[in-house]
């Protein structure tokens, strides 16, 4: 039987539908990643690959696999972490999860946004340490969200829905996005170019996909022309941040806070200094984290992958290029 690597344990009503077709080679470790090794080890001879965000799939991974592979399945929308090219060439289509988990990525960044505006781990942690004494007037002042300007940078599927969320804090909402969105106007969305973005947002939004455009998009010169009060929001990738030069602006009080669900490396290092301060909010990239998005999303991935089997179009494929030759 054809055999099929999965990099992660799914829900097991998942796997069946798989293992209905082919013999499966599941990495069973919940919380390590497959080793690169490992997994440069297991692909020789598979058909389909479904992975993770976290799995490296670079042209020695596709190379190690060899010609039998016929589909590669990533359970998640983003998918900076496979060779997208390198699979062209290959003639392999790549499925990723599109739209399924937005509102889900949408709330959390709300989430991170209020969190950080209003000091909401610092007040808890004020409470569980023994520090709260009394009221005081301007303790634990935070800064508001509503009627605030907030600068999304990519308004696309999560981006958008960020700004339908934020219509009801009454904010002034301004994008860049190297496309102009058709939903921008019900959105009440202003384009503007990114100077203008960074120097009058209060809140700063990342919704852009890890490019090599957007590497290190927010640097000291960027961080340099934000607002001394304004606060940095990523729940997309973190290379798109310039951690040291975050932390430089940070502690020169450069800009007041940061919330991030995505960090580079992640994990993020126990003793990474962006730890040490109390401005500071790290997820451990939950976004998509409900137990409904998680199981859509795998069952999506699943999908993805068992069309590409069959040699059927994948449901979300993000080389849609190499069926332009086909007659399917
Ligand atoms: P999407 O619909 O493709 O939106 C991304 C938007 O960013 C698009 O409008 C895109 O424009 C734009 N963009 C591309 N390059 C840009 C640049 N240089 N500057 C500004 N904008 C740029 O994707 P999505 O579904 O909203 O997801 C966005 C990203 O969020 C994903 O790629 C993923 O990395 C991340 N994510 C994180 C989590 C989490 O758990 N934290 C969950 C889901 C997604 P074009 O369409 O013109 O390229
Ligand atoms: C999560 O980060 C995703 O890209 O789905």
């Amino acid at each position: 039987m054809d055999t099929v690597v999965v990099t992660r344990r799914i829900p097991q009503a998942i796997l069946d539908q798989i293992a209905a077709v082919a013999s499966l080679r599941v990495w069973q470790e919940e919380e390590i990643m497959i080793p690169y090794e490992v997994l440069l080890s297991w692909v020789p001879g598979c058909v389909g690959l479904y992975c993770l965000l976290t799995d490296c799939i670079d042209e020695p991974v596709l190379s190690a696999a060899g010609p039998d592979l016929r589909v590669i399945s990533n359970m998640a929308v983003g998918y900076d972490n496979i060779d997208v090219l390198a699979c062209t060439a290959r003639g392999i289509p790549v499925g990723n999860t599109p739209g399924v988990l937005t509102e889900t990525t949408a709330d959390l960044t709300m989430a991170l946004l209020l969190t950080t505006a209003r000091r909401v781990v610092e007040a808890a942690d004020f409470v569980r340490s023994g520090r709260w004494r009394t009221w005081s007037p301007m303790g634990l002042t935070g800064q508001d969200v509503y009627g605030s300007t907030v600068g999304i940078i990519g308004l696309g599927r999560i981006g958008s829905a960020v700004a339908q969320r934020l219509q009801g804090f009454d904010c002034r909402i301004l994008y860049y996005d190297p496309t102009p969105s058709s939903q921008a106007k019900e959105l009440n969305a202003q384009y503007v170019d990114m100077d203008t973005l960074i120097v009058e947002s209060d809140f700063l939004l990342l919704h852009c996909p890890l490019t090599p455009e957007t590497h290190h998009l927010v640097d000291a010169e960027f961080l340099a022309k934000m607002k001394p009060t304004a606060i940095l929001i990523n729940t997309a990738r973190g290379p798109i941040v310039d951690q040291q030069a975050l932390y430089h602006a940070l502690c020169e009080s450069r800009i007041a806070a940061v919330g991030l669900d995505v960090t580079d490396p992640e994990p993020i290092a126990l003793d990474d200094p962006l730890l040490s301060l109390s401005n500071v909010v790290v997820l451990p990239h939950i976004g998509s984290a409900s137990v409904a998005t998680r199981t859509r999303m795998a069952q999506m991935a699943a999908d993805n992958l068992l069309a590409g089997l069959r040699g059927e179009r994948l449901p979300f494929c993000v080389n849609l290029e190499i069926y332009e030759n086909r007659s399917d």
